[in-house]
């Protein structure tokens, strides 16, 4: 164990948490070019960086709201920039940054924190769970029809990248609602910017225009393919809907742009009805799934109090959190809500597993089968798979 401390970065020393970072991901550093960009994505006092005395590891946060069941937005701090240089790893480096990221978000009144992990296996023993998953599709252009009795009405609009980022944000406001979406604040953007302004090829934009307005963007890329310079690939990173109509209406644009073999839509939610939404399902040709959001709930008293639950019979779940004791205890679950309670528990988990089931992807009965949950009421799993259940499938769609 070597000796080192942790403090938080001054906006003078970002560029070099960056270059750590970016060297831990085996990517080169940011050009002066890039740097002017992707400098704008560090909110300040957001990174921390731990010294030995050089810099051996970061991380870094911003602060955004995240829609829970229900339609609430607490406050959430969305994790990145996560590393330790190559030859100072396994030695705690990265279990001192968490422990001191925990106790800023607990002080600063964060509910919960997200991020995207590199591997699976880092972060559920800092109370991380997976709460949400993705898929990535390939729809075949050339032969892929929407259903003659798919919605129509609504309008297209192309826009170039400037006009996109200048108009997007204000869209996205208005309709990216479902639970597991984040508000995205303007570091976002800048880092969204940086990332497309950094691709070879122009990124465009299209947004619907709904009878309500505004209510659908998507933004795209065309890219050739290196063996067959004529089999191009539109790639969609970013798509949100608020209607079916606008969903159809995006679709059927991406699917009319020229010159294009195959769609790629990345990180959708997994129930969006894109099979259904084509005459013949089997012109989607490829189908991945991948983790979306890991959740830290920072706050569970607040986190179970701000979603709404199913009907049912209420259940009294119990609580672990070695990292952050505030949040041990019982707490009973209803449709009216959730309280701390001095009642025995029928179901009992630690923080990772209620970070898993709190947007409603993973069906308490599921993690008690897996043995992530203690039963010692058999009841208690189903009627807690209601009261946890949600109608729409959870997603973010924000990568970070
Ligand atoms: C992942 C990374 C940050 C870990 O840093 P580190 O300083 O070596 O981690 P620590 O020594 O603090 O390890 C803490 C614990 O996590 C475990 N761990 C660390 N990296 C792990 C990994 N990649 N997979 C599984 N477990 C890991 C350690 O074994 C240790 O376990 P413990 O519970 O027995 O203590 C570092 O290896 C790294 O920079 N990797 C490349 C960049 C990256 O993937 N960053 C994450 C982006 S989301």
């Amino acid at each position: 164990m070597s000796d080192f401390e942790i403090r938080t970065l001054r906006t003078d020393e970002h560029r070099a948490a960056s270059d750590l970072f970016r060297d831990t991901v085996h990517v080169r550093p940011a050009t002066d070019a890039e740097w002017a960009r992707s400098g704008l994505t560090y909110q300040p006092g957001g990174a921390i960086g731990a010294f030995d005395p050089e810099l051996i590891g970061t991380a870094r946060f911003f602060d955004a709201e995240l829609t829970v069941p229900g339609g609430a937005r607490v406050p959430m701090a969305g994790v990145t920039g996560v590393g330790v240089r190559a030859d100072r790893t396994r030695r705690g480096v990265l279990r001192a940054l968490m422990a001191a990221q925990l106790e800023e978000f607990a002080a600063r009144g964060v509910v919960c924190a997200n991020l995207l992990a590199s591997e699976a296996g880092i972060y559920g023993r800092f109370g991380y769970g997976l709460a949400t998953r993705i898929r990535t599709y390939t729809v075949d252009r050339a032969r892929a029809r929407l259903r003659p009795d798919a919605p129509v009405g609504g309008e297209i609009e192309l826009l170039d990248a400037d006009r996109a980022w200048e108009r997007l944000p204000g869209v996205y406001d208005r309709i990216g609602r479902r639970p597991g979406t984040m508000s995205r604040p303007e570091v976002l953007w800048r880092l969204y910017e940086a990332q497309c302004r950094r691709r070879e090829q122009p990124m465009k934009a299209v947004v619907h225009h709904g009878p309500d307005g505004l209510d659908g963007f998507a933004t795209y890329f065309v890219e050739g393919m290196q063996a067959h310079p004529w089999t191009k690939s539109l790639e969609v990173p970013d798509l949100f809907a608020a209607t079916p109509a606008a969903f159809a209406g995006l679709w059927r644009f991406l699917l009319g742009v020229d010159l294009v073999d195959r769609v790629v839509a990345e990180e959708r939610p997994l129930d969006e009805p894109i099979e259904l939404l084509l005459d013949d399902h089997r012109r989607l040709l490829e189908n991945r799934i991948g983790d979306e959001h890991w959740i830290r709930l920072v706050d569970v008293p607040k986190a179970l109090g701000a979603r709404e639950y199913g009907p049912g019979e209420p259940v009294v779940v119990e609580v672990v959190d070695p990292q952050l004791p505030a949040n041990n205890g019982t707490y009973r679950i209803s449709p009216d809500g959730a309280e701390r309670v001095d009642a025995p528990a029928a179901l009992r988990l630690d923080v990772t597993t209620l970070g898993m089931l709190y947007l409603g992807f993973w069906r308490p009965s599921a993690l008690a089968g897996v043995g992530r949950i203690e039963v010692r009421d058999p009841a208690a799993a189903v009627a807690a798979d209601v009261l946890f259940g949600t109608r729409t499938v959870p997603w973010s769609g924000s990568h970070f």
